[in-house]
């Protein structure tokens, strides 16, 4: 198995990551979290694993909504240290989730947040989950988009001479593996999947695949700033609900 890249632990990239998230219009706020968290079931009494916590927003809204339990996971001491600080009452360990076998306890639903793109293998930790949840159990995910995922020289937009944007650069989108982008900083490593590979993975460990969503910009999110438009031709991200129904 390769080493998983740890790029949340650099400090040019945690800094410009917390800026991005600090800003209250970001893609997260308005788009992500919310279809998120309109796919999470009913968790009063629930044991949940969150994978790629980072933070730990996600944690205590799972802790507010009843969950018995709530165990977040996440490769970066930092992002860490920001939410064991703002949530002392969760319980958070730091590993890499391409491997969940030191995990020896099971879980009713496990959610994962925009993370499972930097997983390279995702067969593996597909059967992985599979193996933590008790039957009747949720994996519910969000990860970039395989449109954003695709090209191997990054998303890019073609516009017009007024910078108005055209359409989104679609290529290499049947190639799968990883993709060296820069985000935020030079050398980030995430892996680019096709729906197909994504579903066909879920269904291939036993999973029965409930929803899929791919939020878009509001009506009100486009008036307050044009430049959300652009999600209209495609979207940021892509949110799985699957469910373990048998033992
Ligand atoms: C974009 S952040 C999302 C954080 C949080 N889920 C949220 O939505 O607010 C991705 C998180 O995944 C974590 N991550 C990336 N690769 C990981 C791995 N191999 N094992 C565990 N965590 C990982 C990062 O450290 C980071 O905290």
């Amino acid at each position: 198995m390769s080493k998983a890249q740890n790029i949340f632990d650099n400090q040019d990239f945690f800094d410009g990551y917390k800026k991005l998230r600090d800003n209250r219009y970001s893609a997260n706020d308005l788009e992500e979290k919310p279809a998120l968290f309109s796919l999470s079931p009913d968790l009063r009494g629930k044991d949940v694993l969150d994978l790629g916590c980072g933070y730990g927003e996600n944690c205590a809204e799972f802790k507010a909504r009843g969950a018995a339990s709530v165990l977040g996971v996440d490769i970066s001491q930092k992002m860490l240290a920001v939410a064991t600080a703002a949530h002392p009452d969760i319980e958070f360990i730091c590993a890499d989730m391409s491997d969940l076998s030191f995990l020896n306890r099971k879980f009713d639903v496990v959610f994962s947040s925009l993370a499972l793109h930097y997983i390279d293998d995702f067969r593996a930790l597909v059967r992985g989950v599979y193996s933590l949840l008790n039957a009747g159990g949720y994996f519910i995910f969000s990860q970039e988009h395989p449109l954003t995922t695709a090209p191997i020289g990054g998303a890019g937009w073609t516009k017009d001479s007024d910078g108005n944007v055209l359409h989104y650069n679609l290529t290499d989108y049947a190639c799968c593996g990883k993709r060296i982008t820069r985000w935020i900083v030079d050398g980030v490593e995430k892996y680019h999947r096709t729906f197909s590979e994504i579903v066909n993975t879920l269904v291939d460990a036993g999973f029965t695949v409930e929803k899929m969503l791919e939020p878009a910009p509001t009506q009100e999110t486009i008036e307050r700033d044009k430049s959300w438009e652009k999600d209209l031709h495609k979207p940021n991200f892509l949110l799985v609900k699957a469910m373990k129904r048998y033992e």
